[in-house]
């Protein structure tokens, strides 16, 4: 059966993409790991911070956005307790493996001057909550161990959910498909499906054009950075800042043939 299995990246809104990053990489302790111009969409930028190595957390700074105001209850919660409108981010919670590790992270991030609630204990995770830029509202979960599904989907939240017991046994095992080789043809336009609010005309031609030109024609694989000059960048005798993978020691100098790290920024060879 074919699924998603995680979250590659989750990219939220920005006025000023510097003062994500700086809050990620800073106060969370994410990586700066890619910042580029965003592929197709002329004064776009894109950022992405490393959660690990399946997972990033991203941003996305486009023009005049300064000028769209934030409103608690309709563009943002603002809180966990809040509503906004339908279709936007609630909250978003981040995860750490063990009750330590969570506590280490409200220790990191208080230490940097932003307050923390929690933890609180919801019997499936524990939860850390605090506020993000641009009014995020952030949360960091663990999970409290194995939990039963049958124990948590409650009987009486199904019902206030319109959820019948045939569709909630649905739910519980979706379809076993497998896919079929990447052969199935666009479907004719239907109103009534979920759509991405493209100008109407563009959408259709976009709709209209086989797969392999779109992605002949969005694709943008080279990276921003062209080889030689982040040899020349290493090979100026910069030390590696982070230790690798690849087996370079933390403070050695990076050489050309040791090291292929690509989050540190001083070594991506
Ligand atoms: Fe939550």
């Amino acid at each position: 059966m074919v699924k998603a299995t995680g979250i590659h990246h989750i990219a939220v809104m920005s006025a000023d993409i510097k003062s994500h990053i700086e809050f990620f990489s800073d106060v969370l302790g994410c990586e700066l790991s890619a910042l580029f111009d965003m592929h197709g969409v002329p004064g776009g930028l894109h950022a992405f911070m490393h959660l690990n190595d399946h997972s990033y957390f991203s941003i996305v700074q486009l023009p005049d956005v300064a000028d769209i105001p934030v409103e608690i209850g309709v563009t943002h919660a603002g809180s966990g307790a809040m509503p906004s409108a339908a279709g936007t981010m609630q909250h978003l919670a981040f995860r750490v493996d063990t009750a330590d590790q969570l506590l280490a992270m409200r220790d990191r991030i208080r230490s940097k001057g932003v307050n923390v609630i929690g933890p609180l204990d919801h019997g499936m995770c524990q939860s850390i909550y605090f506020g993000g830029p641009d009014q995020m509202t952030l949360e960091i979960a663990t999970p409290s161990g194995d939990f039963d599904p049958a124990r948590w989907i409650d009987p009486a939240v199904l019902e206030k959910a319109g959820i019948n017991a045939e569709e909630a046994e649905r739910y519980k095992v979706p379809d076993a498909y497998d896919g079929e080789g990447g052969s199935v043809a666009q479907p004719p336009y239907d109103p009534d499906k979920p759509h991405q609010a493209y100008p109407k005309e563009m959408y259709q031609r976009m709709l209209e054009t086989p797969d392999d030109v779109i992605t002949r024609m969005g694709s943008y694989t080279e990276p921003p950075v062209k080889h030689d000059t982040v040899f020349e960048m290493v090979g100026a005798g910069r030390s590696c800042a982070i230790g690798c993978r690849d087996g370079v020691p933390l403070g050695s100098v990076a050489r050309k043939s040791a090291c292929r790290n690509t989050r540190s920024g001083c070594c991506q060879l």
